[in-house]
């Protein structure tokens, strides 16, 4: 039984037990359902408590039991909640650490709650494109009122205890209680013991004084905050059905609104790619090969070889989880540009208040620098981030395996190169790996942890700590060029250049890849990094691959000196210090001109085939890496394409949505597009995996 039962003082204690977050699973309903019906059924006991044990009261449904038939096996949390508006006894929640979801919507059905400061109180739902499916949406405004409530309820953000507890007039908590909260709660539950009626929050009224315009108004800000996801608006809706309700004193009217909206959410592609894109997080940390009980390393500083863009980013990372870092240079001045660039960062931070200026400072205190290899000899982790160029590369990792103390972590933040070399260069080759970053480092989600050959397990597991520890997305990628992003990205790029020859303009394909949902488009994403970066890397590609067939529009951009928003122009023009592109007549040339060059007649290209033929790039090439093994499974690929491309969330990433559009459609169309002269038959050749699984009938994510 995951709940426990005992009598105190005449009180009876039901103790949630489903480590780690008291999820409210089968075992854990069952246990609470029967504790309660022995409660009432003694006529020693007088009142009951419900608390949680160890770091939480209840995280809400066991995620574990998702889309089991065990989720709404009975007890199910409804007929819990039932059971708790009947109890001819107080039920008192005493709620610490966690309450959130189903927890919550608990403890609201409850006579009377008790805290602990410093409780993290939230309906989540929204996050995973639900609304709250266990009444929250019609008992916690009742509570904390409703515009409060509607705030929590559509954001799915945590609020402390204390905070709710000061609000004017709420009824959510009874009682703060400091010190012992079970004992607090016992005290409290003799005091009103023999309190009748029995408090409902089902019974409490609810109203607003201005009820239709209020809803209106929320209703069009969180259309306009998130126009491709349902769920929200549909929070208003519920809350909106609260107070109707109220009026006409139906509460179980609102109740069932509440469920049939949850329903309907549930079947919707948003709610599936918000629910995959939640598990595929969690997923992304597990490796098939790695225990999740292997030792890990310890790190308790770090070393960072290179003070530039990526340099800079990394050690913000470090600083802000209180790691101190020692950045390494060549040159003084590279170093004082360096702290230079990461001090201006802070300064932003502080500026616009989102960094106090002690913390500031806190942060910088960790931070030392050196011009000297040996002072990173007692760094448990370092991490190159110099030019990328081999041979600049070898000097680093041969000069580190002579300095670095035994056991410390070797990592390269390479984007392109073999870190199997990379780990040649020293006589630890199981120290080596590759850790990924993305630009802005200190910004970006991302990291792809790089496997080398020789990586050994426990430093994989270490690195992969160390992600969670300064809040990253950590995927694991095993080596080829590019890794599994920009292994993926080249061909997107290749597809859009194909574009252009075609009849399309750089803005054209921009706002179709956009309105699909793409943060950015191609073309706005090129002239952001700097045109050079892929230019360079072509002419390094392309002459180990002659055969490869791409658009020269790339190359034509970057002679003209057109390198993006920091050269002031690249595939569109900006106003000195602006950011926003403007269609370039120029740019527009130099495309009708490559185009007659090339004997292409342009034509009209609609947004549909645009978006189909990049995301299709994206997932052919996906469907190569999985099969190769860099990945290990699709729902990795999706989470570097989620946190890292700014691909739609609301889609999913790039094989979640393959599997909506089905696996057989999306080879139907790749055959189309194999007939158009101007591209590239053998580029829509589907990749085994991808025709097997068509075939099949089967998808990507199981
Ligand atoms: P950067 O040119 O801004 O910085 C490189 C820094 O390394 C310079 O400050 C340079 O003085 C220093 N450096 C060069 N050789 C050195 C040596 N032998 N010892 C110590 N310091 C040395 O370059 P960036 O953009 O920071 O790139 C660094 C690495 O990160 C490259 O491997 C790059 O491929 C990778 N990367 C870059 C991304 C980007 O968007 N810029 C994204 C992900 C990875």
């Amino acid at each position: 039984m995951s709940a426990s039962y005992e009598v105190r003082d005449g009180v009876a204690v039901i103790t949630l037990n489903n480590p780690p977050v008291n999820g409210l699973g089968y075992a854990t309903r069952r246990g609470i359902a029967d504790g309660v019906d022995r409660a009432l059924a003694d006529p020693a006991v007088k009142a009951v408590v419900l608390t949680g044990a160890g770091r939480a009261f209840s995280g809400g449904a066991d995620i574990r039991e998702f889309g089991s038939p065990k989720a709404i096996q009975e007890p199910n949390l409804l007929s819990l909640l039932k059971q708790m508006d009947n109890a001819t006894k107080p039920v008192v929640a005493a709620v610490h650490g966690t309450v959130m979801g189903g927890g919550l919507e608990l403890a609201l059905s409850c006579h009377y709650r008790v805290a602990a400061p410093g409780t993290n109180v939230a309906l989540p739902e929204v996050k995973i494109g639900l609304v709250p499916g266990a009444g929250g949406t019609q008992r916690l405004p009742r509570v904390v009122g409703v515009e409060t409530a509607l705030n929590m309820i559509v954001k799915g953000d945590p609020v402390k205890s204390e905070v709710l507890a000061s609000l004017p007039g709420q009824q959510l908590f009874q009682k703060i209680v400091d010190g012992d909260l079970l004992a607090g709660a016992i005290g409290f539950a003799l005091e009103i013991a023999d309190a009748r009626p029995l408090p409902r929050v089902r019974d409490l009224p609810l109203s607003h004084p201005n009820a239709d315009a209020f809803f209106q108004f929320a209703r069009n800000t969180v259309k306009a905050m998130a126009p491709q996801f349902p769920a929200p608006a549909r929070c208003v809706d519920c809350v909106e059905q609260a107070v109707v309700n109220a009026r006409s004193k139906n509460f179980d009217a609102g109740m069932t609104y509440e469920r049939e909206a949850f329903v309907a959410l549930m079947m919707t592609p948003e709610c599936k790619a918000l629910r995959h894109a939640f598990f595929a997080e969690r997923a992304a940390s597990k490796i098939p090969d790695v225990a999740d009980d292997t030792a890990v390393r310890t790190v308790k500083t770090v070393g960072v070889i290179g003070a530039g863009t990526m340099g800079g980013g990394i050690t913000m990372n470090f600083l802000n989880a209180g790691i101190p870092v020692t950045m390494l240079e060549m040159k003084q001045e590279a170093l004082d540009r360096g702290v230079a660039t990461i001090r201006k960062n802070y300064e932003a931070q502080v500026k616009k208040g989102k960094l106090k200026p002690e913390k500031y400072e806190q942060r910088m205190a960790l931070l030392s620098t050196t011009l000297d290899y040996a002072g990173l000899k007692d760094a448990d982790l370092i991490i190159e981030a110099v030019f990328e160029e081999m041979g600049v590369k070898e000097q680093v990792f041969r000069t580190l395996d002579e300095v670095a103390k035994p056991g410390a972590i070797l990592a390269s933040n390479t984007s392109t190169l073999d870190v199997n070399q990379i780990a040649s260069f020293t006589k630890r080759p199981q120290d080596v790996v590759g850790m990924h970053f993305f630009s802005p480092a200190n910004v970006m989600k991302l990291l792809e942890v790089v496997r080398g050959e020789k990586t050994a397990k426990d430093v994989l597991a270490t690195v992969m700590g160390i992600a969670k520890t300064i809040r990253k997305t950590a995927v694991v990628s095993g080596v080829c060029d590019g890794f599994i992003g920009n292994r993926m990205i080249e061909q997107y790029s290749r597809q859009a250049g194909f574009l252009l020859e075609e009849g399309c303009t750089p803005e054209q394909v921009d706002k179709a890849v956009e309105k699909f949902g793409f943060a950015m488009g191609p073309f706005r994403m090129g002239d952001l990094a700097g045109n050079d970066i892929g230019w360079a890397i072509r002419k390094r590609r392309y002459v180990e691959k002659p055969n490869m067939r791409y658009s020269k529009t790339a190359d034509l951009l970057c002679e003209l000196g057109r390198y993006g928003q920091k050269t002031g122009a690249g595939w569109y023009d900006y106003a000195p210090g602006q950011r926003k592109p403007i269609p370039s007549q120029v740019v527009v040339e130099m495309i009708e001109q490559h185009r007659k060059e090339l004997g292409i007649t342009p034509r009209k290209i609609s947004a549909d085939e645009i978006v189909h033929r990049l995301v299709f790039s994206l997932v052919n090439e996906a469907a190569k890496i999985l099969e190769e093994g860099i990945a290990s499974k699709a729902s990795d690929i999706d989470m570097v394409y989620l946190t890292g491309y700014g691909f739609p969330l609301f889609r999913g990433g790039p094989m979640c949505y393959a599997d909506t559009v089905g696996l057989f459609n999306v080879v139907q169309q790749m055959k189309r597009f194999a007939q158009n002269p101007h591209d590239d038959a053998s580029f829509w050749q589907p990749a085994p995996l991808l025709a097997q699984l068509a075939a099949d009938g089967k998808s990507f994510n199981p």
